[in-house]
């Protein structure tokens, strides 16, 4: 009975332009309050991996109080839950991983819920809920369950390069784990907020305790435009005003630090930052979040997962041009500009990029060629069917020639 108040209160939580109760203080208004006055990029939004990229794992199929896709109408207060259908593939039969030593686990589903469940030798048995899920599914999705105040990480995770179940990244193919534990980090970058609090466990030990209560799921606009509630009242009460008042302009900021407003969950996660990345507002400077060598270059070659930012300084595009991540892609938009409207942009600046004769064909892009797929080096996926290492390949944000 863990799920049903965590959707409760997040859904009353999240209409606080009136009721003045966000986790975060009293300057948040919540997503549903944009709505209104940004119809259009809010409907557009509710899309988006960022939007959907964490949310309650739901009763199964879908729980009839959620809407299955979102409107304009109809913002959900949070993530729509499975918004790729996840769910509903993955209740088959037959949607079973086996591990090297030790039994099998099986999506079950139980009370209108989904479980995994871990059937060792013996009638060994284990079973826990999907609580929460991280990732919007396009790539991957992984999941959390409940204990108290810690969430730890279930051992397998949808996949959608084998449209199926694999070990979740990491994790040993030879037995089941349920052991690994979710901390604040995945938050910072997976959702707007959870509140944590660090009690003493040991004489030498300290763990984390998450406030389920406080979690708003996915990227909300606020994440990215810092705390609006004096702009929505302003313009609720003045709306002859046509310019924005009490709001950051991203496009009036500094280069930098329009590059590190995706930078904070695009620059990686292998460091950990001395305060909350909860704190960041547009305006800020992201070095300052991370101990002094950040940025420098560093020993490590950045992986074409989560290292935008770092791949994208490398290339000659970035060093001779103003370019930000905006040039190319908008926070907002859930489906982005398309292969074609990407090829355009690179037109923008390349009208005439000289080329070999015969080198360029009618079946390669511009991004074929100059931003390859790449396998990650830090995450690779075994689908418990004798295929191991299947690759992560994602863009790499390295702009140039490659052989
Ligand atoms: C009562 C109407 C109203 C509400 C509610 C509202 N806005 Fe606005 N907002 C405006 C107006 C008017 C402008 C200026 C015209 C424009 O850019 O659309 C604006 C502009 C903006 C801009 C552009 C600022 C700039 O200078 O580049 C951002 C960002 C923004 N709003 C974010 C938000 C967010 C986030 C919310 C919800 C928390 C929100 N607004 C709610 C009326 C509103
Ligand atoms: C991932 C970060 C991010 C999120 C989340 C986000 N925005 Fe934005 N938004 C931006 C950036 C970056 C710009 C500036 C775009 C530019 O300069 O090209 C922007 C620009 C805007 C503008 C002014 C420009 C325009 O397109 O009209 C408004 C209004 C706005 N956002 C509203 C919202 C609302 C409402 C939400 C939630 C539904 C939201 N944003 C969520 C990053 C974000
Ligand atoms: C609070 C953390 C956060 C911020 C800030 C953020 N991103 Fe993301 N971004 C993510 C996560 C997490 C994903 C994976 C989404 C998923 O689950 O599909 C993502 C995915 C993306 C994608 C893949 C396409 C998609 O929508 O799924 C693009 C492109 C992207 N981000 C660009 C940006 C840009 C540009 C900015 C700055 C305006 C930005 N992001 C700011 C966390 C963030
Ligand atoms: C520093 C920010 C950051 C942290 C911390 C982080 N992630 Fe991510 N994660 C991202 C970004 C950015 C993406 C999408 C782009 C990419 O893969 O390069 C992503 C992608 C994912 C995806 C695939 C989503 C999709 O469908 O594309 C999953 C699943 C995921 N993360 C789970 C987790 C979990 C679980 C944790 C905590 C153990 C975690 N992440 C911690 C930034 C982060
Ligand atoms: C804002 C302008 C801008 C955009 C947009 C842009 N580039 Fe570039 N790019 C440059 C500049 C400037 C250089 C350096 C050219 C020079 O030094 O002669 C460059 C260099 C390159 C190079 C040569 C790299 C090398 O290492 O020598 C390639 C390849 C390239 N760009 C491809 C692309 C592709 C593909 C896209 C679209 C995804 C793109 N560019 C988008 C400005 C841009
Ligand atoms: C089939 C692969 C392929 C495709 C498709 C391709 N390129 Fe290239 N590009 C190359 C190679 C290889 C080179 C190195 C020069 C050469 O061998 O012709 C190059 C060189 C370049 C350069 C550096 C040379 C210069 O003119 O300064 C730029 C810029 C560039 N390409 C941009 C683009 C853009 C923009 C597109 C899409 C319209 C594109 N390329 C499509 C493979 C490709
Ligand atoms: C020159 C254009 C360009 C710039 C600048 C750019 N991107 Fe991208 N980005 C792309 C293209 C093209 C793709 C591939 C889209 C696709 O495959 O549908 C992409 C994909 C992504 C993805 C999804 C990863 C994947 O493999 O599917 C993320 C996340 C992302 N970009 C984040 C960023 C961030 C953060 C920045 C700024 C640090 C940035 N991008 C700057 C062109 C760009």
């Amino acid at each position: 009975m863990l799920v049903v108040p965590v959707i409760f209160f997040s859904r009353c939580l999240q209409d606080h332009a009136t009721a003045g109760s966000d986790p975060r203080g009293d300057r948040y208004a919540g997503s549903n309050a944009c709505i209104p006055c940004h119809a259009r990029i809010s409907a557009s939004y509710a899309h988006s991996g960022h939007y959907n990229t964490s949310s309650a794992s739901l009763p199964f199929p879908s729980s009839p109080s959620l809407p299955a896709t979102p409107s304009t109408s109809d913002f959900p207060a949070s993530p729509a839950a499975d918004p790729k259908g996840i769910t509903q593939r993955i209740a088959l039969p037959g949607n079973a991983f086996y591990f090297a030593d030790s039994g099998y686990i099986r999506i079950e589903e139980k009370d209108s819920a989904l479980f995994q469940t871990w059937f060792g030798r013996d009638g060994a048995h284990l079973s826990e809920r999907f609580d929460i899920s991280f990732g919007s599914g396009e790539k991957a999705q992984t999941y959390g369950y409940w204990k108290g105040d810690r969430l730890y990480q279930l051992p397998l995770t949808w996949f959608a390069g084998v449209h199926g179940w694999a070990n979740s990244p990491g994790f040993t193919a030879r037995h089941a784990q349920f052991g690994r534990v979710i901390t604040s980090r995945c938050f910072e970058c997976h959702a707007s907020y959870v509140s944590r609090e660090f009690v003493q466990s040991g004489t030498l030990a300290v763990t984390e305790n998450l406030d389920k209560r406080s979690i708003i799921y996915g990227i909300d606009c606020e994440r990215c435009h810092g705390p609006a509630l004096g702009h929505v009242k302003f313009h609720r009460d003045n709306p002859a005003v046509k310019t924005a008042r009490y709001m950051v302009s991203i496009g009036s900021l500094s280069r930098r630090q329009q590059l590190d407003i995706c930078g904070v969950c695009h620059s990686g996660n292998d460091r950990s930052p001395q305060r909350s990345l909860f704190s960041f507002l547009p305006g800020d400077t992201l070095s300052h979040y991370y101990d002094p060598d950040f940025g420098s270059g560093g020993t490590t070659e950045p992986d074409v997962h989560g290292q935008q930012l770092q791949m994208l300084q490398f290339s000659m595009c970035y060093r001779k041009s103003g370019m930000t991540c905006m040039t190319c892609h908008n926070g907002h938009d859930g489906e982005g500009p398309g292969m074609g409207g990407f090829i355009a942009t690179c037109m923008d600046c390349h009208p005439h990029a000289r080329h070999t004769a015969g080198l360029i064909t009618v079946d390669k892009n511009c991004i074929d060629c100059h931003m390859p797929l790449q396998p990650s080096k830090i995450i690779s996926f075994d689908n418990g069917a004798g295929s191991k290492n299947i690759p992560y390949l994602l863009r790499t944000h390295r702009i140039a020639v490659f052989k």
